[in-house]
C-alpha cells in the first residue's frame, strides 16, 4: 500500500517532456527554455539565433555583439551566469543537460546578414561544455540569408524580408525532429481542422509585446482522443512573425505539422503581441524588456510557455475551420 502511493506521488509530480525550436528571437527563446528547464527538455531546433544570455539584459549588446560583431561576444561570462543561476536554482540543474538531452539542431546561413553566422557558432559552443558533439549536428554550409528554412515553401534562399521563411531546400522541420527524436515516419499532408487557436490568457496576463491573447496547436488526428499520450513540440516564431505580422505563413508553412501528423507529435504555436515602445517588432525577450529574470524559470514568457506543455491548450480550442 505504502509503495503503490509513492509510485502513485511520483508519476504526479513527473513534469511532461518536451522539446523546442525557434528561428532568430525565437531561437533565443528554444535556448532560454532549454537551459532554463533542462530537466523537461529534451531538445532543440536553433535556426538562426544567440547563445543563452548573450544580450546580458543589454539591448545594446543584443544589436551589437549578439548580431553583428561576434567577436564581442565573452561567451565565459555567459557560461559563468548559467553556472551560477544552475547553482542558485533559478534554472534546473544544468547537469540535465548532459543527462537528458537527445539531440540539438543548429542552422546558420552563410549569407545572413541580421545574426552573423559567428554569433549562431557560439550556440554549438555553449552546448559543447555540456552535451557531446555526437548529439549535436549543425550546418553552416548553405547561402541562406535570415530565415526558418524549408525544402518545400517560402522566399528565395537569399530573400531577406516577411514572412522569414526561405524555400532553401533543406528540411528545417525533419532535421530538427529527427535529431530530437531519432528516426521519424515520413511527413505526410497536413488536416487542416488539426490547426487550432488556443487562449493564451489562461498561462499570461497578455500585456502588450509580452504575448497575444491567442495562440495556435497543430494536434495530430493520432493524438485527438488522446493528446497527453502524444510528444510536445513548442516552435517559436521570429521577430516581425507572429502570427498579427504575417498571420499563418509561419504556422502552416514551416514543415513541422506534416512530421508532427505522422509521429504523433503536438506542436504549440505561441505568440507575442506587438508594443510600440517595448517591442515594436512582436521578438521574444532576450535582452530584458520583460524583467531582469527574462532568461530564467521565473521570467514571464518561460512560465507562460513551460506552462502551456505541462499544462496542454486543450480548454477554450477553436477550430479554425468553423
Ligand atoms: C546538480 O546535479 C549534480 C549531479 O546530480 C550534483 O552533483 C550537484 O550537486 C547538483 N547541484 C545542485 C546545485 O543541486
Ligand atoms: C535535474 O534537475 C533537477 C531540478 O533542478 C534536480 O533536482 C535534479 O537533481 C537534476 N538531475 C540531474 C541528474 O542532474
Ligand atoms: C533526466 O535525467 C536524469 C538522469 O539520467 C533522469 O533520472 C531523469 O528522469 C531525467 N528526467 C526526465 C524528465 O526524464
Amino acid at each position: 500500500m505504502v509503495i503503490l502511493l509513492v509510485a502513485f506521488l511520483v508519476v504526479s509530480i513527473s513534469a511532461r517532456q518536451f522539446s523546442v525550436s525557434g528561428v532568430s528571437s525565437g531561437a533565443a527563446m528554444a535556448i532560454q527554455l532549454h537551459i532554463s528547464h533542462s530537466s523537461d527538455v529534451v531538445g532543440a531546433g536553433i535556426i538562426a539565433g544567440p547563445p543563452y544570455y548573450c544580450a546580458q539584459g543589454s539591448s545594446i549588446l543584443a544589436t551589437t555583439s549578439c548580431m553583428t560583431t561576434p567577436y564581442l561576444i565573452n561567451l565565459n561570462s555567459l557560461l559563468q551566469y548559467a553556472q551560477e543561476q544552475s547553482k542558485a536554482g533559478t534554472i534546473d540543474n544544468l547537469s540535465n543537460l548532459t543527462s537528458n538531452t537527445t539531440g540539438v539542431f543548429i542552422f546558420s546561413g552563410l549569407l545572413d546578414t541580421v545574426v552573423n553566422q559567428l554569433v549562431v557558432r557560439q550556440v554549438e559552443k555553449f552546448y559543447g561544455n555540456f552535451i557531446s558533439s555526437s548529439k549535436i549536428y549543425s550546418i553552416y554550409s548553405v547561402s541562406a540569408e535570415h530565415a526558418w528554412v524549408t525544402n518545400f515553401w517560402g522566399s528565395a534562399c537569399v530573400y531577406l524580408g516577411l514572412p522569414f521563411v526561405n524555400n532553401c531546400l533543406v528540411d528545417g522541420a525533419g532535421l530538427i525532429l529527427k535529431q530530437i527524436y531519432g528516426s521519424l515516419q515520413p511527413s505526410v499532408a497536413t488536416v487542416s481542422h488539426n490547426l487550432i487557436s488556443f487562449d493564451q490568457t489562461k498561462y499570461v496576463n497578455p500585456v502588450a509585446g509580452v504575448m497575444a491573447n491567442t495562440g495556435y496547436i497543430y494536434i495530430p488526428t493520432n493524438c485527438q482522443s488522446s493528446p497527453d499520450t502524444c510528444r510536445v513540440h513548442l516552435a517559436l516564431h521570429g521577430c516581425s512573425q507572429n502570427f498579427g505580422t504575417v498571420a499563418y505563413s509561419f504556422i502552416l508553412e514551416n514543415g513541422l505539422n506534416g512530421y508532427a501528423e505522422s509521429n504523433n507529435i503536438i506542436i504549440i504555436y505561441p505568440q507575442t503581441s506587438i508594443s510600440l515602445s517595448k517591442n515594436p517588432e512582436g521578438c521574444w525577450d532576450w535582452w530584458g524588456f520583460t524583467g531582469y529574470n527574462y532568461a530564467l524559470k521565473s521570467g514571464i514568457q518561460i512560465s507562460a510557455l513551460y506552462q502551456m506543455t505541462q499544462n496542454l491548450p486543450l480548454e477554450n480550442l477553436i477550430n479554425l475551420d468553423n
